[in-house]
């Protein structure tokens, strides 16, 4: 029902929100709006367009239940948004930050770079301890200054219980990071609930967004933890004063954003925001759940020849499910896929099929009767 939200072509069956989604038709007309007004009156309406910057701010600070919007910062992407937190805090020698041993390279690498200043990355294998939460829980120390997750992980699908793990962070003065870029569009978030003081989500997977244009959201409590990297005029309190001889930095998160916006970003982004409050987190949640539930199904019917390597349990798995074929290689499988139009990754040592709430069950069905039984 939603299909006609997107142009997609009508041969592709496209499972890869987890990677790059596309983009919805409300999204490509206000990308197309916005090169033609560039090109007719160049930046005249530039008054508008912060109009709609910060209103993409209050779509993102509604979506996350922030507090404030001037909570919410626009940075490059989530990688980036990421460095901001790692090189911003003051650490000491000693110190550590808790990882899992599950994360993607940006929540990975940037932790482990703290090495040149004595900073321990520690990984928890969430194999180890009874939850996942307790596995993390348990690799904090008393020299542990902060604990970065994701909220859904890119390979496995596991998805984290956040509000289980920002108490643990809070109870023990533990910085809390989230990497929402798996489940931001996808899964309800709630940073208040969650605890979170800094989460971070470029908008191209479950956002429906263009590469290139992150939210990062720091906690006003937490803003002032961070020293800043990158300075220019549009970080500064008046911003817009630049015969000003002396300045002092924004007060809101807008001092994360050295220059000028990614204009194009916004125009996208708002309009795919647009859509997704249209429909809705629930409604989005629960659409995209039940096609986890689905591709569940199926392989549990097939025990013999596909293992799932998503976790099943309720709260547990978000929009992606990753499977490993048995009786041949997960790559000849994909190759196959990808000849047959069926769009997904490699991913775990396995399949990764990544739909959203517009895939119909049609599709869905289509691409699971090219798995051979
Ligand atoms: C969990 C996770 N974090 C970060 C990234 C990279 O995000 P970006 O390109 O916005 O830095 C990805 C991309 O797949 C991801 O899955």
């Amino acid at each position: 029902m939603y299909e006609s939200e997107f142009a997609l072509d009508e041969d592709l069956v496209y499972l890869n929100h987890a990677a790059v989604a596309p983009w919805p038709r409300c999204t490509a007309d206000a990308v197309r709006a916005f090169a033609d007004e560039n090109a007719t009156f160049g930046a005249r309406r530039y008054t508008d367009w912060m109009a709609t910057e910060a209103d993409l701010k209050r779509q993102l600070q509604r979506l996350i239940n922030a507090r404030s919007d001037a909570e919410i910062a626009l940075l490059k992407n989530t990688s980036e948004a990421l460095s901001v937190v790692a090189y911003g805090l003051d650490w000491q020698a000693g110190d550590n930050v808790v990882i899992t041993n599950q994360e993607f390279p940006s929540n990975r690498l940037v932790w482990e770079s703290l090495a040149k200043f004595r900073v321990e990355t520690r990984h928890a294998d969430l194999a180890q301890g009874d939850t996942a939460e307790s596995a993390i829980i348990a690799r904090m120390n008393d020299r542990t200054r902060l604990v970065a997750v994701s909220s859904v992980q890119y390979a496995t699908g596991l998805q984290l219980d956040l509000t289980t793990l920002g108490a643990a962070c809070r109870e023990r003065g533990v910085l809390f990071c989230v990497d929402a870029i798996q489940s931001l569009g996808a899964l309800t978030l709630d940073v208040q609930a969650c605890q979170a003081d800094f989460v971070m989500a470029d908008a191209h997977k479950w956002l429906l967004g263009p590469e290139g244009i992150a939210l990062f959201y720091c906690r006003h409590a937490a803003m002032d933890l961070l020293d800043l990297k990158q300075y220019g005029w549009h970080m500064i309190e008046d911003a817009l004063n630049f015969d000003a001889a002396t300045w002092e930095i924004a007060g809101s998160a807008r001092r994360f954003e050295c220059g000028s916006p990614n204009m194009t970003g916004v125009h996208a982004l708002h309009a795919s925001l647009g859509l997704i409050e249209r429909v809705g987190i629930p409604g989005i949640q629960e659409r995209i759940l039940d096609n986890s539930r689905f591709l569940f199904d199926f392989f549990n019917n097939l025990t013999g020849s596909y293992r799932l390597v998503t976790p099943q349990a309720a709260g547990r798995y978000g929009g992606i499910v990753t499977f490993r074929p048995l009786r041949q290689s997960a790559a000849s499988l994909y190759e196959r896929l990808q000849r047959k139009n069926v769009i997904c990754a490699l991913r775990g040592g396995g399949i990764r099929f990544s739909p959203h709430f517009y895939t119909s069950r049609e599709k869905l069905a289509h691409a699971l009767a090219l798995l051979p039984p």
